[in-house]
Protein backbone atom coordinates (compact mmCIF):
# COMPACT_ATOMS: atom_id res chain seq x y z
CA UNK A 1 0.00 0.00 0.00
CA UNK A 2 0.90 3.82 -0.67
CA UNK A 3 0.52 6.29 2.01
CA UNK A 4 -1.09 8.50 -0.47
CA UNK A 5 -3.86 5.34 0.16
CA UNK A 6 -4.48 5.57 3.54
CA UNK A 7 -7.72 7.46 3.82
CA UNK A 8 -9.93 7.83 6.75
CA UNK A 9 -7.63 5.41 9.47
CA UNK A 10 -6.26 6.23 12.54
CA UNK A 11 -2.60 6.43 11.13
CA UNK A 12 0.45 5.62 13.59
CA UNK A 13 3.45 8.43 12.15
CA UNK A 14 7.13 7.25 13.29
CA UNK A 15 8.92 10.26 12.84
CA UNK A 16 13.02 11.25 13.78
CA UNK A 17 12.32 14.63 15.58
CA UNK A 18 15.54 14.04 17.61
CA UNK A 19 16.75 17.67 16.56
CA UNK A 20 19.03 19.30 18.63
CA UNK A 21 17.07 21.46 21.74
CA UNK A 22 18.50 23.39 24.45
CA UNK A 23 15.82 24.66 27.10
CA UNK A 24 13.08 23.58 25.28
CA UNK A 25 14.50 26.15 21.49
CA UNK A 26 14.66 23.93 18.31
CA UNK A 27 18.16 25.19 17.34
CA UNK A 28 17.79 23.61 13.84
CA UNK A 29 14.39 22.03 12.44
CA UNK A 30 15.61 20.52 9.74
CA UNK A 31 14.19 17.01 10.11
CA UNK A 32 11.27 18.42 11.57
CA UNK A 33 10.64 20.45 8.28
CA UNK A 34 11.18 16.85 6.27
CA UNK A 35 8.02 15.72 8.10
CA UNK A 36 5.55 18.30 6.60
CA UNK A 37 4.72 16.56 3.33
CA UNK A 38 3.99 13.18 5.06
CA UNK A 39 2.02 14.65 7.53
CA UNK A 40 -0.05 17.10 5.64
CA UNK A 41 -0.71 14.03 2.59
CA UNK A 42 -2.17 12.02 5.45
CA UNK A 43 -4.40 14.86 6.90
CA UNK A 44 -5.95 15.52 3.45
CA UNK A 45 -6.88 12.16 3.31
CA UNK A 46 -9.29 12.92 6.58
CA UNK A 47 -6.58 10.63 8.95
CA UNK A 48 -6.35 10.83 12.31
CA UNK A 49 -2.51 10.83 13.43
CA UNK A 50 -0.58 9.61 15.83
CA UNK A 51 2.69 10.80 16.00
CA UNK A 52 5.92 8.61 17.72
CA UNK A 53 9.45 10.11 18.02
CA UNK A 54 12.32 9.46 19.98
CA UNK A 55 14.85 12.90 21.09
CA UNK A 56 17.95 11.88 22.76
CA UNK A 57 19.00 8.86 24.72
CA UNK A 58 17.16 8.97 28.42
CA UNK A 59 17.36 6.48 30.78
CA UNK A 60 14.10 4.12 30.38
CA UNK A 61 11.52 5.06 33.07
CA UNK A 62 13.03 7.89 33.94
CA UNK A 63 11.08 11.29 33.19
CA UNK A 64 13.62 13.69 31.74
CA UNK A 65 12.43 17.37 30.98
CA UNK A 66 15.07 18.55 28.82
CA UNK A 67 14.14 15.62 26.41
CA UNK A 68 10.37 15.77 26.63
CA UNK A 69 8.95 16.43 23.25
CA UNK A 70 6.45 18.76 24.54
CA UNK A 71 8.72 21.62 22.83
CA UNK A 72 8.38 20.11 19.71
CA UNK A 73 4.91 19.36 19.82
CA UNK A 74 4.19 23.20 20.49
CA UNK A 75 6.52 23.68 17.28
CA UNK A 76 5.07 21.73 15.56
CA UNK A 77 1.46 23.05 16.31
CA UNK A 78 2.38 26.27 15.37
CA UNK A 79 3.71 25.47 11.79
CA UNK A 80 1.01 23.17 11.04
CA UNK A 81 -1.36 25.65 12.12
CA UNK A 82 -3.73 22.60 14.16
CA UNK A 83 -4.19 21.75 17.14
CA UNK A 84 -1.91 18.80 18.90
CA UNK A 85 -3.10 16.79 21.92
CA UNK A 86 0.54 15.74 23.83
CA UNK A 87 0.08 12.25 25.20
CA UNK A 88 2.14 11.74 27.99
CA UNK A 89 1.57 7.87 28.62
CA UNK A 90 0.80 5.84 26.30
CA UNK A 91 -2.07 4.24 28.34
CA UNK A 92 -3.46 7.94 28.39
CA UNK A 93 -6.84 8.16 26.22
CA UNK A 94 -6.46 10.02 22.91
CA UNK A 95 -9.41 11.87 22.09
CA UNK A 96 -9.75 13.11 18.53
CA UNK A 97 -13.04 14.98 18.90
CA UNK A 98 -11.40 18.28 18.64
CA UNK A 99 -8.29 17.52 16.19
CA UNK A 100 -6.51 15.44 14.18
CA UNK A 101 -3.36 15.13 15.56
CA UNK A 102 -1.70 13.57 18.65
CA UNK A 103 1.70 13.47 19.98
CA UNK A 104 3.35 10.85 22.40
CA UNK A 105 5.61 11.96 24.66
CA UNK A 106 9.39 10.59 23.76
CA UNK A 107 8.82 7.03 23.81
CA UNK A 108 12.37 6.19 24.78
CA UNK A 109 11.47 7.48 28.25
CA UNK A 110 9.19 3.92 28.06
CA UNK A 111 10.56 0.92 29.61
CA UNK A 112 11.01 -1.79 26.87
CA UNK A 113 11.24 0.95 23.90
CA UNK A 114 15.38 0.33 23.55
CA UNK A 115 14.70 -3.54 23.80
CA UNK A 116 11.79 -3.69 21.29
CA UNK A 117 9.90 -5.27 24.04
CA UNK A 118 6.67 -7.47 22.43
CA UNK A 119 3.82 -6.10 25.16
CA UNK A 120 5.12 -2.44 24.72
CA UNK A 121 4.99 -2.71 20.77
CA UNK A 122 1.22 -4.60 20.76
CA UNK A 123 0.04 -1.48 23.45
CA UNK A 124 1.13 1.45 20.95
CA UNK A 125 0.26 -0.65 18.01
CA UNK A 126 -3.12 -0.51 19.52
CA UNK A 127 -3.32 2.81 19.18
CA UNK A 128 -3.91 2.61 15.71
CA UNK A 129 -5.08 1.05 12.34
CA UNK A 130 -1.89 1.31 10.10
CA UNK A 131 1.77 2.50 10.63
CA UNK A 132 3.65 4.73 8.48
CA UNK A 133 7.32 5.01 8.98
CA UNK A 134 9.20 7.86 8.35
CA UNK A 135 11.85 8.14 10.55
CA UNK A 136 15.12 7.30 7.92
CA UNK A 137 17.62 8.15 10.91
CA UNK A 138 16.51 5.84 13.18
CA UNK A 139 15.71 2.65 10.78
CA UNK A 140 18.77 1.29 11.83
CA UNK A 141 17.38 0.43 15.44
CA UNK A 142 15.29 -2.84 16.12
CA UNK A 143 13.26 -0.58 18.69
CA UNK A 144 9.33 -1.05 19.92
CA UNK A 145 8.42 2.03 17.28
CA UNK A 146 10.55 1.04 14.49
CA UNK A 147 10.12 -2.87 13.98
CA UNK A 148 7.94 -3.60 17.07
CA UNK A 149 5.16 -1.80 15.60
CA UNK A 150 5.25 -3.34 12.36
CA UNK A 151 5.00 -6.48 13.59
CA UNK A 152 1.06 -5.58 14.55
CA UNK A 153 0.21 -3.07 11.79
CA UNK A 154 0.49 -2.95 8.04
CA UNK A 155 2.93 -0.69 7.67
CA UNK A 156 3.91 1.73 4.86
CA UNK A 157 6.86 4.26 4.00
CA UNK A 158 6.63 8.05 4.26
CA UNK A 159 6.84 10.40 1.59
CA UNK A 160 10.61 11.38 2.89
CA UNK A 161 11.93 8.18 3.77
CA UNK A 162 10.82 6.78 0.37
CA UNK A 163 12.38 9.74 -1.85
CA UNK A 164 15.80 9.48 0.56
CA UNK A 165 16.25 5.81 0.19
CA UNK A 166 15.31 6.16 -4.15
CA UNK A 167 18.08 8.68 -4.37
CA UNK A 168 20.31 7.05 -1.89
CA UNK A 169 19.91 3.86 -4.17
CA UNK A 170 20.26 6.23 -7.28
CA UNK A 171 24.18 7.02 -5.91
CA UNK A 172 24.92 3.26 -4.96
CA UNK A 173 23.32 1.48 -8.31
CA UNK A 174 24.07 3.69 -11.03
CA UNK A 175 27.53 3.93 -10.11
CA UNK A 176 27.62 7.12 -12.05
CA UNK A 177 31.16 8.05 -12.39
CA UNK A 178 33.66 9.59 -11.38
CA UNK A 179 31.94 9.19 -7.84
CA UNK A 180 33.78 11.03 -5.04
CA UNK A 181 32.74 10.25 -1.38
CA UNK A 182 34.04 12.89 1.42
CA UNK A 183 33.89 11.23 4.98
CA UNK A 184 34.95 13.57 8.00
CA UNK A 185 34.85 13.57 11.59
CA UNK A 186 36.51 13.64 15.15
CA UNK A 187 36.23 9.46 15.22
CA UNK A 188 38.07 7.03 12.41
CA UNK A 189 36.58 4.39 14.94
CA UNK A 190 33.46 5.11 13.79
CA UNK A 191 33.82 4.91 10.60
CA UNK A 192 36.67 2.47 9.71
CA UNK A 193 34.56 -0.03 8.24
CA UNK A 194 32.43 2.00 6.12
CA UNK A 195 35.53 3.76 4.50
CA UNK A 196 37.33 0.24 3.63
CA UNK A 197 33.76 -0.66 2.26
CA UNK A 198 33.01 2.79 0.40
CA UNK A 199 36.84 2.83 -1.12
CA UNK A 200 36.19 -0.16 -3.27
CA UNK A 201 32.78 1.77 -4.53
CA UNK A 202 34.06 5.12 -5.37
CA UNK A 203 36.76 6.69 -7.43
CA UNK A 204 38.22 9.34 -5.11
CA UNK A 205 37.79 9.42 -1.45
CA UNK A 206 38.85 12.41 0.74
CA UNK A 207 39.22 12.69 4.32
CA UNK A 208 38.87 14.99 7.04
CA UNK A 209 39.27 15.59 10.83
CA UNK A 210 40.57 13.54 13.12
CA UNK A 211 40.00 10.55 10.78
CA UNK A 212 42.42 12.32 8.01
CA UNK A 213 44.46 13.15 11.34
CA UNK A 214 45.05 9.17 11.95
CA UNK A 215 45.28 8.31 8.30
CA UNK A 216 48.49 10.68 8.31
CA UNK A 217 50.25 8.98 11.41
CA UNK A 218 49.28 6.10 9.81
CA UNK A 219 51.47 6.99 6.38
CA UNK A 220 53.98 8.64 8.94
CA UNK A 221 53.59 11.78 8.82
CA UNK A 222 54.56 14.28 11.95
CA UNK A 223 50.71 15.56 13.50
CA UNK A 224 51.51 17.87 16.30
CA UNK A 225 48.82 18.13 18.55
CA UNK A 226 46.40 17.10 16.33
CA UNK A 227 43.30 14.85 17.23
CA UNK A 228 43.93 11.00 16.24
CA UNK A 229 42.82 7.79 17.22
CA UNK A 230 46.23 6.06 18.61
CA UNK A 231 44.44 2.43 18.66
CA UNK A 232 43.13 2.72 15.23
CA UNK A 233 46.58 3.58 13.46
CA UNK A 234 47.27 0.06 12.15
CA UNK A 235 43.53 0.08 11.13
CA UNK A 236 45.08 3.17 9.12
CA UNK A 237 47.88 1.56 7.66
CA UNK A 238 46.04 -1.61 6.70
CA UNK A 239 44.10 0.02 4.77
CA UNK A 240 46.95 2.18 2.96
CA UNK A 241 48.10 -1.10 2.50
CA UNK A 242 44.99 -2.48 0.27
CA UNK A 243 44.64 -2.27 -3.47
CA UNK A 244 41.96 0.71 -3.26
CA UNK A 245 44.20 3.01 -1.18
CA UNK A 246 45.49 5.25 -3.84
CA UNK A 247 42.27 6.46 -4.14
CA UNK A 248 42.23 8.34 -1.16
CA UNK A 249 43.27 12.00 -1.60
CA UNK A 250 46.45 13.03 0.96
CA UNK A 251 45.98 17.17 1.33
CA UNK A 252 49.42 18.83 0.55
CA UNK A 253 49.09 21.99 3.62
CA UNK A 254 46.38 22.34 6.20
CA UNK A 255 45.74 25.62 8.15
CA UNK A 256 46.86 24.72 11.85
CA UNK A 257 47.12 26.32 15.06
CA UNK A 258 50.77 27.16 15.84
CA UNK A 259 53.04 28.52 18.25
CA UNK A 260 53.31 32.31 16.34
CA UNK A 261 49.28 31.78 15.53
CA UNK A 262 46.91 30.54 12.69
CA UNK A 263 49.63 29.91 9.89
CA UNK A 264 49.48 27.43 6.71
CA UNK A 265 51.54 24.29 6.76
CA UNK A 266 52.58 22.45 4.57
CA UNK A 267 52.16 18.05 5.11
CA UNK A 268 55.81 17.82 5.19
CA UNK A 269 56.43 20.69 7.76
CA UNK A 270 53.74 19.96 10.40
CA UNK A 271 55.82 20.12 13.86
CA UNK A 272 55.28 18.60 17.27
CA UNK A 273 53.53 22.19 18.56
CA UNK A 274 51.00 22.60 16.13
CA UNK A 275 47.35 21.51 15.74
CA UNK A 276 45.83 20.97 12.40
CA UNK A 277 42.16 22.36 12.26
CA UNK A 278 41.53 22.48 8.43
CA UNK A 279 42.70 21.93 5.31
CA UNK A 280 45.26 24.43 4.02
CA UNK A 281 44.54 26.88 1.16
CA UNK A 282 46.29 24.63 -1.98
CA UNK A 283 44.84 21.39 -0.51
CA UNK A 284 41.37 23.60 -0.73
CA UNK A 285 41.70 24.11 -4.48
CA UNK A 286 42.36 20.24 -4.82
CA UNK A 287 39.15 18.95 -3.42
CA UNK A 288 37.32 22.01 -5.29
CA UNK A 289 39.28 20.48 -8.72
CA UNK A 290 38.17 16.91 -7.71
CA UNK A 291 34.32 17.98 -7.32
CA UNK A 292 34.82 19.57 -10.38
CA UNK A 293 35.49 16.18 -12.15
CA UNK A 294 32.91 14.15 -10.37
CA UNK A 295 29.42 12.97 -11.58
CA UNK A 296 28.57 11.79 -8.32
CA UNK A 297 29.27 13.22 -4.67
CA UNK A 298 28.67 11.68 -0.80
CA UNK A 299 29.52 13.76 1.83
CA UNK A 300 28.99 12.93 5.52
CA UNK A 301 31.08 15.48 8.06
CA UNK A 302 32.18 19.08 8.34
CA UNK A 303 36.06 18.98 7.12
CA UNK A 304 37.70 21.40 9.88
CA UNK A 305 37.01 22.66 13.57
CA UNK A 306 34.02 24.57 11.59
CA UNK A 307 32.94 26.20 15.35
CA UNK A 308 35.86 28.25 15.19
CA UNK A 309 36.75 30.69 12.26
CA UNK A 310 38.75 30.92 9.76
CA UNK A 311 38.74 26.46 10.40
CA UNK A 312 35.31 26.39 8.37
CA UNK A 313 36.70 27.80 5.58
CA UNK A 314 37.35 24.41 4.07
CA UNK A 315 34.00 23.31 4.73
CA UNK A 316 32.36 25.89 3.65
CA UNK A 317 34.13 25.99 0.17
CA UNK A 318 33.60 22.60 0.02
CA UNK A 319 29.97 22.89 0.17
CA UNK A 320 29.93 25.52 -1.83
CA UNK A 321 32.11 23.51 -4.81
CA UNK A 322 29.60 20.95 -4.89
CA UNK A 323 26.09 23.11 -4.80
CA UNK A 324 27.71 24.87 -7.96
CA UNK A 325 28.81 21.53 -9.75
CA UNK A 326 26.64 19.92 -12.18
CA UNK A 327 26.96 16.62 -10.39
CA UNK A 328 24.27 13.95 -8.31
CA UNK A 329 24.85 14.77 -4.85
CA UNK A 330 23.87 13.12 -1.58
CA UNK A 331 24.96 15.28 1.77
CA UNK A 332 24.07 13.50 4.89
CA UNK A 333 24.97 14.31 8.98
CA UNK A 334 23.77 16.41 11.85
CA UNK A 335 26.75 18.89 11.43
CA UNK A 336 26.97 19.03 7.87
CA UNK A 337 23.38 20.16 7.21
CA UNK A 338 23.08 23.49 9.32
CA UNK A 339 26.18 24.44 7.42
CA UNK A 340 24.57 24.21 3.87
CA UNK A 341 21.64 25.81 4.80
CA UNK A 342 23.15 28.76 6.15
CA UNK A 343 24.98 28.97 3.32
CA UNK A 344 21.60 28.77 1.61
CA UNK A 345 23.09 26.12 -0.70
CA UNK A 346 19.97 23.53 -0.09
CA UNK A 347 19.00 23.83 -3.99
CA UNK A 348 22.46 22.78 -5.34
CA UNK A 349 22.30 18.84 -3.92
CA UNK A 350 19.99 16.24 -5.13
CA UNK A 351 19.36 15.11 -1.23
CA UNK A 352 20.14 16.13 2.12
CA UNK A 353 19.48 13.35 4.22
CA UNK A 354 18.02 12.88 7.84
CA UNK A 355 19.88 10.05 8.48
CA UNK A 356 23.17 10.07 10.26
CA UNK A 357 24.29 6.99 11.54
CA UNK A 358 21.87 4.78 9.67
CA UNK A 359 22.93 6.71 6.29
CA UNK A 360 26.56 5.30 6.85
CA UNK A 361 25.06 2.19 7.71
CA UNK A 362 22.91 2.35 4.34
CA UNK A 363 25.67 2.61 2.86
CA UNK A 364 27.86 0.24 3.95
CA UNK A 365 24.80 -2.66 3.29
CA UNK A 366 24.54 -3.10 6.95
CA UNK A 367 21.29 -4.14 8.70
CA UNK A 368 18.35 -1.77 8.77
CA UNK A 369 15.29 -3.78 9.74
CA UNK A 370 12.33 -1.96 8.95
CA UNK A 371 13.69 -0.44 5.40
CA UNK A 372 13.92 -4.64 4.54
CA UNK A 373 10.58 -5.12 5.75
CA UNK A 374 9.55 -2.19 3.58
CA UNK A 375 11.43 -3.28 0.76
CA UNK A 376 12.62 -0.48 0.04
CA UNK A 377 16.03 -1.28 -0.27
C1 LIG B 1 20.14 10.12 14.99
O1 LIG B 1 20.13 11.28 15.41
O2 LIG B 1 21.13 9.65 14.37
C2 LIG B 1 18.89 9.30 15.12
O3 LIG B 1 17.84 10.02 15.63
C3 LIG B 1 19.14 8.03 15.88
O4 LIG B 1 19.44 8.31 17.21
P1 LIG B 1 20.14 7.21 18.12
O5 LIG B 1 21.54 7.04 17.61
O6 LIG B 1 20.09 7.73 19.52
O7 LIG B 1 19.36 5.92 17.96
Amino acid sequence: MLLEEIIDKKVLVRLDYNVPIEDGIILNDFRIRQTYNTLNSLLDNNNKLIIASHLGRPTEGSYDESLSLEPICKYLSTKLNKKIQFIKDVNDTIDFTNHDIAMLENVRFNIGEKKCDPKLSQTIASLADIFVFDAFGVSHRSECTTTGVANYLETVAGLNIRYEIQTINKLINEQSRPMTIIISGAKVSTKIVLIKKLLAKCDYMILGGGILNTFLRAKGYEVGKSLIEEGYVSDAVKILESDFADKIIFPSDFSCATEDGIANVELSRISTNDTIYDLGSASINEIKNIVRKSVSVFWNGPLGYVEKKPFNKGTEELAKAIADHNCFSIVGGGDTLPIIENLKLQNGYNCLSTGGGSLLTYLEGGSLPIIDKLNLR
